[in-house]
């Protein structure tokens, strides 16, 4: 009995102390389907577009590296749960399921990994932008 209750101690430690993958670097995300970026991005055009493409309503755009580096870091579960439940930011609040009210849970994940997809994307495309401007610039 006592070993039982220590075995679970002992997963119940191991549990908590994991470190969450760096959604870049998972391979959920490495692997996501054309068609699954689809469904993503649908949700993203009809909803989580409006606060995060440029940053409005307090929500942190795309566009910012430094900012999504961060969000990264902390692991699918964690954004996840974020988007699901809603958030209150330091500038806005989300809303529950980034208010995507008629989202299934399984299109929210979609585009949770959607908006990380595009983030790499613009951000790669912003620091080529940047490097051609200083070409030019003479
Ligand atoms: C009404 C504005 C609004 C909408 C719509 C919205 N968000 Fe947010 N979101 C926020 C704010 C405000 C925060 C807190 C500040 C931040 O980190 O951007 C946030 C935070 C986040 C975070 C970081 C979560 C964390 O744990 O730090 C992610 C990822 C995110 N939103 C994704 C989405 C997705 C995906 C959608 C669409 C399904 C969406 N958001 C829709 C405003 C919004």
């Amino acid at each position: 009995m006592q070993r039982t209750i220590l075995f679970f101690t002992y997963l119940f430690m191991v549990g908590c102390s994991k470190e969450p993958v760096n959604i870049y670097e998972s391979e959920e995300f490495k692997k996501i389907s054309p068609k699954d970026l689809v469904v993503g991005e649908s949700v993203w055009v009809t909803t989580c577009f409006r606060c995060h493409m440029y940053g409005s309503m307090g929500g942190a755009s795309v566009l910012d590296k430094v900012h999504f580096d961060k969000l990264a870091a902390k692991g699918f579960d964690h954004i996840y749960s974020s988007v699901l439940n809603g958030l209150a930011g330091e500038k806005g609040v989300m809303p529950p399921k980034g208010s995507c009210y008629s989202c299934s849970e399984d299109e929210l994940k979609k585009a949770v990994y959607y908006i990380f997809n595009l983030a790499q994307i613009v951000q790669e495309a912003e620091i080529i932008n940047q490097s051609v401007g200083e070409e030019n610039s003479y």
